[in-house]
């Protein structure tokens, strides 16, 4: 009960990203085909329980010690708050967060909160309507700045994360920037990951964190935030006004493909279908949730765990040339 999620390269996971569903109500375009994907037969989704049981064991026997609920979108579980709420109860409890696009969140913010629910990160790729209904291939906008408003009332701490795409909404990078600063939201842009449903990324077309620097530099003075990283995948800046040196909060840059952070990542996760995954991009997958119907004793779902992660690899391997990209699309693993 005291060995954790330990790797060969000697990484150990305290983070666990767990996927409620495979279901969106966007179709964003990194992520998704604009047909959707085939859902998972519910029958093969973590129920309320399962979730609970295999967060209890990561927690007590694995040395897990944050939680973040992602998907697909997690709002679309009419169980969301049931679940906070019991892994709030749990031994030992997690930090809990929630990685969501927000749509509908302006109803649930407050009864997840108090079910325990300690902070969120909403995807937010732009603030002009047309080019979000570009992007997501849904013209939800509205709705998903009603969902940031309420999260801000109810959350200490609101992250906002955008995906720059070439030619859509790099334009938009700046005046999003100060939208979040005036609001005290720490926006994240993030270089996009070869996850998308149609294979069509293109490394040399992808925004990168260098430019994104050198874009934002225009309007604000940056500089390198002194706070420990502990593996997050953001770095993190501070954000001053050029013209009168005003700070005026924070913002991060996630360069997963340019400036990878794979030497000292701690996640490990679970898809909506309970299998562990060791990264991103790996290509096999770890059932855990037929072992426990079945009655796998705890400690049986801790050491099925415990391999699953020794066999993590050092990295995502984007720039070696046999790199291929996962079957499933980020939706499918959970972002
Ligand atoms: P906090 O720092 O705890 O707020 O969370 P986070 O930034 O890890 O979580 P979030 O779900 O908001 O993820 C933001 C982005 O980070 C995702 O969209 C991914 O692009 C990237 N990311 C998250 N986890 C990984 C990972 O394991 N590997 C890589 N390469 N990128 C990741
Ligand atoms: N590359 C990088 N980030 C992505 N996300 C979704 N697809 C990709 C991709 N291909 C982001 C979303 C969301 C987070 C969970 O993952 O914007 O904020
Ligand atoms: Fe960790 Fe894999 Fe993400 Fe790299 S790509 S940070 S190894 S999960």
């Amino acid at each position: 009960a005291t060995d954790g999620l330990v790797d060969r390269f000697g990484r150990v996971a305290t983070d666990l990203r767990v996927s409620l569903t495979d279901r969106c109500n966007l179709r964003c375009t990194y992520c998704m085909p604009a047909e959707g994907l085939p859902a998972l037969p519910r029958a093969k989704v973590m129920t309320r329980a399962e979730i609970a049981r295999l967060v209890d064991v990561a927690t007590r026997e694995l040395g897990v010690q944050q939680v973040r609920f992602t998907g697909g979108e997690p709002l679309l579980r009419g169980d969301l708050v049931d679940i906070v709420r019991d892994v709030a109860a749990l031994e030992h409890r997690p930090e809990i967060s929630l990685t969501t696009n927000a749509v509908g969140l302006d109803s649930r913010a407050h009864r997840l909160r108090d079910a325990g629910l300690d902070r969120v990160n909403v995807s937010l790729d732009t603030l002009d309507p047309d080019t979000f209904a570009t992007l997501a291939r849904r013209p939800f906008l509205e709705r998903t700045l009603a969902g940031i408003a309420a999260a801000a009332e109810v959350f200490d701490l609101v992250k906002i994360n955008a995906v720059l795409v070439r030619g859509v909404n790099l334009d938009h990078a700046a005046d999003l920037l100060s939208w979040c600063l005036d609001r005290g939201f720490e926006l994240r842009f993030i270089e996009q990951m070869p996850l998308d449903a149609d294979h069509s990324w293109d490394r040399s077309a992808m925004v990168t964190a260098a430019e994104v620097r050198g874009l934002l530099g225009g309007r604000f003075a940056l500089a390198p935030d002194h706070e420990p990283r502990d593996g997050a995948p953001a770095e993190r800046f501070v954000v001053r006004s050029v013209a009168t040196g005003e700070r005026l909060g924070r913002v991060g840059i996630i360069a997963s493909v340019t400036e990878p952070f794979c030497g000292d990542c701690r996640r490990t996760r679970l898809t909506a279908e309970g299998g562990v995954r060791d990264c991103l991009f790996a290509h096999t997958e770890t059932d855990l949730l037929g072992p426990l119907r079945a009655g796998a004793p705890d400690a049986v779902l801790a050491d099925l765990w415990r391999a699953a992660m020794w066999a993590k690899g050092p990295g995502h391997g984007m720039s070696d040339p046999s790199f291929t990209q996962p079957e499933r699309t980020m939706s499918a693993i959970g972002g």
